[in-house]
């Protein structure tokens, strides 16, 4: 294990090092303009690798809702967005992806200095959000309608027409791309939105904030609220002017966005939430690329992946193997200050994340497993803790069954197929499995089996927005993405006409 030196609390870029210290507190976009809150508070967010705060921005509370709800009601209804075709809103899209592609060094060194994810990881993050972005310019065009086989004195067909207002709720662990997946589809389809970023990490969707008033979309089309969840997505859930509300985070929290939608106007609701994915490694696996995949997979953005396999189950004769090749590979990654190209791990990227992660390290250890790697933090400034391999794990362990949400892995030995699906099951999750083996027909019929919204095979962590994603269980409710995108983003229409 490398541990370099303490970080600066700087960008390393005089660009992004500008953007920062010119940058105002006024980070509420509503309506085209950037305003404070209406309280006239503000919050720090912190820099996860120094401790020191980088910023600070506005704290919306309800009243901001309303007035970003208005805004967006309006250009919905009044603006010139509602009268754009369909091909006017792609060129708009295509010239946001563009500004990011201009913008994505700085973009992506802004995310590291708010989120601690190394700077390698910012890059492909910031290019997976750019792909999506394009993505969705393209199909926008690409969204038919249909007609119904009626009657010779009819002429009954389907339209497929905006919701109005959507309401994105992100996480924290990796803010652009998360925020990418909800602006590109609901944009696409003709909507306008709010979007609130984590408190822990609202920068990027700032400056994404600013690009897309650059880009030239309408005012009120994309409106931004930095602040808490009780004051700022609590009243978005609860809102009767926000027709659907897109969340991803924790399983709590998306029960209570689920409650808000019964209790006041039903509005469409997507949760994608939490994750404790089953990796299963067959002793017939290429296992150079198994170990590899399968270290990226519960240490990538150290480990606050909703998708990390954090249960990996090893067949029994090839375990203590897989173990030993896995330890080695967490021992040598480097961990730092994530600007530095050298590091190869970040800190975690809140303290409340860090004090979690550090529980589990204890209750793994009181629940009897060994860490063979890791189990502690870094002794310097910072929310760094070191990557952990537990060993001699049941599966029902609180640390093989709960979220922890930082680079801890369960290895469970399995003592065949049947058994590995049987315990990659046991879970009340269901969001991403993988299956690493060479053998054709075992790869389908496991990838049949796990229940599961995504499932590699001999691969992890591939995302595409041509695919479909979520979960099965409580890892939450409902798709987006993928070729029936739009249908998660508008509201289908029967006409008919009698001739
Ligand atoms: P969280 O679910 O509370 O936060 C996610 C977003 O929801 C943030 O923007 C937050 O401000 C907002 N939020 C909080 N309370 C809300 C409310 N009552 N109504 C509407 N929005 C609200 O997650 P948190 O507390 O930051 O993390 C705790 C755990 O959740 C993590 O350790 C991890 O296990 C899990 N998690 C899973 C994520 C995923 O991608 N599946 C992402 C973030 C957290
Ligand atoms: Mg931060």
């Amino acid at each position: 294990m490398t541990v370099t030196t303490a970080a600066p609390n700087q960008a390393r870029s005089p660009k992004v090092q500008a953007w920062l210290d010119d940058r105002s507190s006024d980070s509420l976009l509503i309506g085209g303009r950037w305003v404070p809150a209406k309280s006239g508070k503000t919050f720090e967010t912190v820099n996860p690798t120094t401790e020191q705060v980088l910023g600070a921005v506005a704290e919306a509370g309800p009243e901001d809702v309303d007035a970003a709800v208005a805004a967006a009601r309006a250009a919905f209804e009044s603006g010139p967005w509602p009268q754009m075709a369909p091909g006017e809103r792609a060129r708009l899209l295509r010239n946001l992806a563009g500004l990011m592609e201009e913008n994505l060094d700085e973009l992506a060194e802004l995310e590291t200095l708010d989120n601690g994810m190394t700077i390698g990881t910012a890059q492909a993050f910031v290019q997976v959000a750019i792909e999506s972005i394009y993505y969705y310019a393209g199909a926008v065009q690409q969204v038919f309608g249909s007609t119904a086989p009626s009657a010779p004195g009819n002429f009954n067909y389907i339209l497929r027409q905006p919701l109005g207002v959507v309401g994105a709720i992100i996480p924290w662990n990796a803010p652009l791309t998360a925020a990418s997946w909800k602006i590109g589809p609901a944009l696409a389809a003709g909507n306008t939105m709010i979007l609130k970023p984590a408190e822990s990490t609202p920068l990027t969707a700032i400056r994404l904030g600013e690009l897309i008033t650059e880009a030239g979309f309408p005012p009120g089309v994309f409106n931004l609220l930095t602040g808490f969840g009780p004051e700022v997505g609590a009243p978005m859930a609860n809102h009767y002017g926000i027709n659907k509300l897109t969340f991803t985070g924790s399983v709590g929290t998306g029960r209570g966005i689920l409650e808000a939608s019964a209790r006041t106007n039903l509005k469409r609701v997507t949760l994608e939430l939490g994750g404790k994915s089953p990796n299963i490694i067959f002793p017939d696996a290429d296992m150079d690329a198994a170990i590899a995949n399968s270290l990226a997979g519960f240490a990538t953005i150290t480990g606050q992946v909703c998708v990390a396999g954090t249960r990996l189950f090893v067949q029994r004769d090839v375990k203590d193997e897989v173990v030993d090749a896995l330890t080695g590979a967490a021992d040598s990654l480097t961990m730092g200050d994530p600007l530095d190209p050298a590091t190869t791990m970040g800190p975690l990227a809140n303290k409340a994340q860090f004090e979690r992660v550090q529980s589990y390290f204890e209750v793994g250890k009181a629940e009897g497993a060994v860490a063979k790697a890791g189990g502690e933090t870094l002794d310097r400034p910072g929310y760094f803790v070191r990557p952990t391999v537990f060993d001699g794990v049941e599966n029902s362990m609180r640390i093989a069954q709960e979220e922890i949400f930082g680079p801890v892995v369960s290895v469970i030995p399995f003592s065949d197929e049947y058994d590995a699906v049987l315990q990659g099951n046991d879970t009340t999750y269901g969001l991403a499995a993988a299956v690493w083996t060479r053998d054709v027909s075992r790869a389908h019929t496991v990838a049949r089996q796990i229940q599961a919204g995504t499932v590699w095979i001999n691969t992890y962590l591939q995302l595409d927005p041509t695919m479909p994603f979520g979960g099965f269980k409580e890892s939450g409710l409902g798709r987006e993405f993928g070729p029936d995108w739009y249908q998660h983003f508008t509201e289908e229409k029967a006409v008919f006409l009698k001739l």
